[in-house]
């Protein structure tokens, strides 16, 4: 799709599950493509790309952008649309990825900045083979997407994560217990990762490393033995018991679909307890991760991805999403990053330094 003469026609969505730093982002490009001199019109789908299915969208101005660098949440409100199912037409049999494409073409779009996670970036790419310019923005807590050191709403997890791990300790020095925090992270564990060590959290348990419960009850007992009344475990949404990790991927959902437990804390807890004696206490900061206004590091990363992104825009470079590498902003095929998960590494150096540290993994 060409341009549009002097007049920049931007459509915009934030998809997936929110987190801090979206309206900062948003801002970055708009505030970015003010730098040229054309006039920008900027179309704001609501709720991801159900604003872009059903035509649902604010004609919105820079006006509009100002004042929200520090607000949490996205103006332009989200929603998850499993890429999955966008083949699949509605219920009204709409087909949903021809509605994306009629609608975009109808408003004489430019380009279409789309801010997201992994399921984002597949319907994305998906787009963008249907021939529409898009231009992506890495939005997640998890910090998973591939192609990108760092995504924004990481760090502001991490330091809520940490600042519940912090509460904790105070009260832990107080009560021989055990304490189980459960971080935000399905498939990975970046988030339970950095706000165990920056806790101090005694054991960290990942998706990417399975954990062995007789090594956990053991790193406890060490403790015990060495005169340390409280143990703090980190423990990440998604994570896996060795015996688990064997089973295949269906086998495993359907074990998870009879759980008994609301999440993996309770049933780590009630293992913990049967095996140690040692009373357990379960904290869930749950949404609280993806809430409140982003970090500094944040507001930095955001504002610099977005000015990247419009960049890109103006000079008429499609098909990208933005990332950073080594401190330095840079453009990604979209090809590259959708269906990629960026997983911990267990043998990284980080996983090493924590271990050296004193940390237990679960592992051995
Ligand atoms: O993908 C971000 C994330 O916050 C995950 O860490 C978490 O597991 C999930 O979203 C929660 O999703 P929902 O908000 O749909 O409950």
């Amino acid at each position: 799709m060409e341009g549009c003469g002097l007049m920049l026609r931007i459509g915009m969505l934030t998809s997936g599950g929110d987190c801090q730093a979206l309206n900062a982002a948003m801002r970055g490009v708009v505030k970015g493509l003010a730098s040229d001199n054309r006039e920008v019109q900027i179309y704001g789908f609501k709720d991801g790309y159900k604003g872009l299915i059903y035509n649902n969208f604010s004609m919105l101005t820079s006006k509009d952008f100002s004042g929200i660098l520090t607000v949490g949440g996205t103006i332009l409100g989200t929603s998850r649309q499993p890429f999955k199912t966008m083949k699949e037409p509605d219920k009204n049999g709409l087909n949903k990825v021809e509605a994306m494409k009629r609608n975009y073409y109808k408003l004489n779009l430019d380009c279409l900045v789309i801010l997201g996670g992994n399921g984002t970036h597949k319907t994305a790419n998906l787009l963008k083979e249907e021939g529409l310019n898009i231009i992506t923005l890495p939005k997640t807590i998890d910090n998973d997407l591939w192609g990108t050191d760092m995504t924004f709403g990481f760090q502001s997890a991490v330091d809520i994560a940490t600042n519940t791990i912090d509460c904790i300790h105070t009260t832990a020095t107080s009560h021989s217990r055990v304490f189980i925090i459960e971080v935000m992270g399905h498939k990975v564990g970046w988030v339970t990762l950095h706000a165990g060590i920056a806790g101090g959290a005694d054991i960290i348990l990942i998706p990417e490393i399975p954990y062995d419960l007789n090594v956990i009850s053991e790193a406890i007992k060490k403790r015990t033995r060495a005169g340390k009344h409280f143990t703090i475990i980190a423990v990440a949404e998604g994570a896996i018991s060795k015996e688990d990790a064997q089973l295949s991927k269906k086998e495993y959902k359907q074990k998870l679909a009879k759980r008994k437990y609301a999440s993996i804390a309770y049933e780590l807890a009630e293992q913990i307890q049967e095996k140690t004696d040692q009373e357990v206490r379960i904290t869930i900061p749950g949404h609280t991760q993806r809430g409140g206004s982003p970090c500094a590091y944040d507001r930095v990363l955001s504002t610099r991805l977005g000015a990247a992104a419009a960049q890109l825009i103006l000079n008429k470079e499609f098909g990208y999403m933005v990332g950073v590498k080594a401190g330095e902003t840079i453009k990604v095929p979209l090809e590259e990053v959708a269906g990629k998960l960026k997983v911990v590494d267990p043998n990284a150096r980080i996983i090493k330094e924590a271990k050296l540290t004193g940390i237990s993994f679960g592992d051995k």
